[in-house]
């Protein structure tokens, strides 16, 4: 019995992180606001070229920088911060900085 609890407790924690990713990736390409990143920013794993701000796959960013600069904004990045909800931005850092560099 308990076996399977754990392994449902497991495919549970699992989906949710995959629904996270999947959240993250869809917010970097198309859904942030102001402006998706991916206008900006190269990034592999979501298929983007931008090159107005720093190749994310060079930089490999942390999740914690990541979160920064989407509060505080960057010289030509705007700040995320009114925008977004915390759950978003999470999202986005969490994605980015688990793909960034593969
Ligand atoms: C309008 C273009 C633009 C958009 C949109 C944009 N960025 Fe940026 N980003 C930049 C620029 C330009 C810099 C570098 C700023 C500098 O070095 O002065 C930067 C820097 C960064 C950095 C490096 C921060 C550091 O500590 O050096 C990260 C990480 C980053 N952006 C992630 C993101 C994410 C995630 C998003 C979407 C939520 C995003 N950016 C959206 C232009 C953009």
């Amino acid at each position: 019995m308990k076996k399977y609890l754990v392994a449902a407790v497991s495919v549970f924690v699992v989906s949710i992180q995959a629904y996270a990713q999947e959240q993250g990736k869809e917010l970097f390409l198309t859904g942030a606001k102001p402006i998706a990143c991916a206008v900006c920013h190269t990034l592999a794993d979501a298929g983007s070229a931008g090159a107005i701000g720093p190749d994310l796959d060079e930089l490999k960013p942390g999740k914690e920088q990541i979160l920064k600069v989407m509060k505080e904004g960057m010289g030509a990045m705007p700040s995320f911060a009114q925008t977004m909800s915390d759950e978003e931005r999470d999202a986005v850092a969490t994605y980015v900085s688990s793909v960034a560099g593969q």
